[in-house]
């Protein structure tokens, strides 16, 4: 009998100096008593570990055996949605479910039925009851993304849930009783929100118990030659092909660049490099320059922090304005207003062009 093919790409050489740690993630004794098998090997999974995610991942495993809201923030791609799960993961709901609802990816009417379900009857269309979002996560735990974008309508019926934990389905006069965990996250800027009226302060106080901000990849550079070569890894296995070698160049350009799309821009940067790349070497075109991130400033006057905030959603939305996902969707702004508020600060894209 002929040997099954070895279809397991491997990583075998990269002639850069930065260290890849191979060794298995060790959690200290205490907490490792906690935590099973499982739950340490999806620790295992996260890149950074031992690095720029240290401390992060420490705060995780204070906070995952607890019942706390945990609010997680950081920039798009930085993984969010990772440490939402791994907190999950390390908590002794993970037998339950972690049921996700985004924030931001439906208008209010339908996001309050998608979370505390409704009624048969409850408004034009319902012809069926619908269990919510938060009755399916009961003992489980809640993960809401984009929490930034909750329309202020419904932010008291999610205070009163937090606060009570209970609530009524849409069309509905009997109050249900739920055990869940909630983790939210966002990318805005909530106190900032607060202060401007589009978030209601009790409920930021209220989600704010145990806040974690995730580091911009700019900001833990150390950490991508392992990015790298995890990605080059995973996306080599699932498309069957070997790469042995990283260039020491390659690594070192990738590195040097500001990644503003973060971890998902590398994954996606490098999983084109692996489809491109041939003879066993990943040598993907050079990342495209795009405009650096926008600078921290030490003292930043309201100006500086609305050029910032303004810059920051035009290099997400890859400096398109209007349409959902334009800049000016995200910073909950009309287009007109953005564009007059970009040509009074003095903001241009790099085009040029802004006729749209
Ligand atoms: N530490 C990590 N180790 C391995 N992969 C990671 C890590 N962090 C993020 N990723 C991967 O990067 C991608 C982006 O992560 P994630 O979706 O969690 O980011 P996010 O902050 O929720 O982004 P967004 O704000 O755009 O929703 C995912 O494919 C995720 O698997
Ligand atoms: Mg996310």
């Amino acid at each position: 009998m002929s040997s099954m093919p070895n279809s397991i790409a491997r990583v075998n050489r990269y002639e850069g100096n930065a260290t890849v740690s191979t060794t298995p993630y060790r959690p200290d004794e205490s907490t490792a008593r906690k935590l099973e098998r499982a739950q340490t090997s999806f620790l295992e999974t996260i890149v950074g570990r031992r690095g720029g995610l240290r401390s992060i991942l420490s705060q995780v495993e204070a906070v995952a055996p607890t019942n706390a809201t945990v609010l997680i923030t950081g920039e798009t791609g930085t993984g969010k949605e990772v440490i939402a799960r791994a907190i999950h993961e390390l908590s002794p709901r993970r037998s339950r479910n972690l049921v996700k609802v985004n924030c931001a990816a439906m208008p209010a009417g339908l996001l309050e039925s998608e979370l505390f379900g409704h009624e048969r009857g409850a408004f034009t269309g319902a012809v069926n009851s619908h269990i919510g979002r938060f009755a399916l996560a009961d003992r489980g735990t809640l993960f809401l993304d984009e929490i930034g974008d909750l329309p202020l309508e419904l932010q008291p019926k999610l205070l009163r849930v937090l606060q009570e934990r209970e609530f009524e389905a849409v069309g509905s006069m009997r109050t249900i009783q739920v055990d869940v965990r909630v983790v939210v996250a966002t990318n805005r800027d909530l106190r900032q929100m607060v202060q401007d009226g589009e978030f209601r302060e009790d409920l930021y106080y209220r989600l704010n118990i145990f806040p974690l901000s995730l580091p911009a990849l700019r900001e833990r550079k150390a950490d991508i030659p392992e990015f790298v070569t995890y990605f080059v890894e995973q996306f080599a296995t699932s498309m069957d092909k070997v790469i042995e070698t990283i260039p020491e160049e390659a690594m070192r350009s990738l590195v040097r660049h500001p990644w503003p799309g973060n971890i998902r821009e590398l994954q996606n940067y490098v999983a084109r490099g692996v489809i491109l790349s041939t003879d066993g070497v990943f040598q993907p075109a050079p990342p495209e320059k795009c405009e650096p991130a926008p600078v921290e400033i030490r003292n930043p006057t309201l100006e500086d922090k609305v050029r910032r905030e303004i810059l920051v959603a035009c290099q997400r939305a890859n400096w398109q304005l209007g349409g959902p996902r334009g800049a000016a969707a995200r910073l909950g702004l009309k287009r007109t207003t953005l564009f007059h508020k970009m040509k009074r600060l003095g903001i241009r894209r790099p085009a040029d062009d802004l006729q749209d």
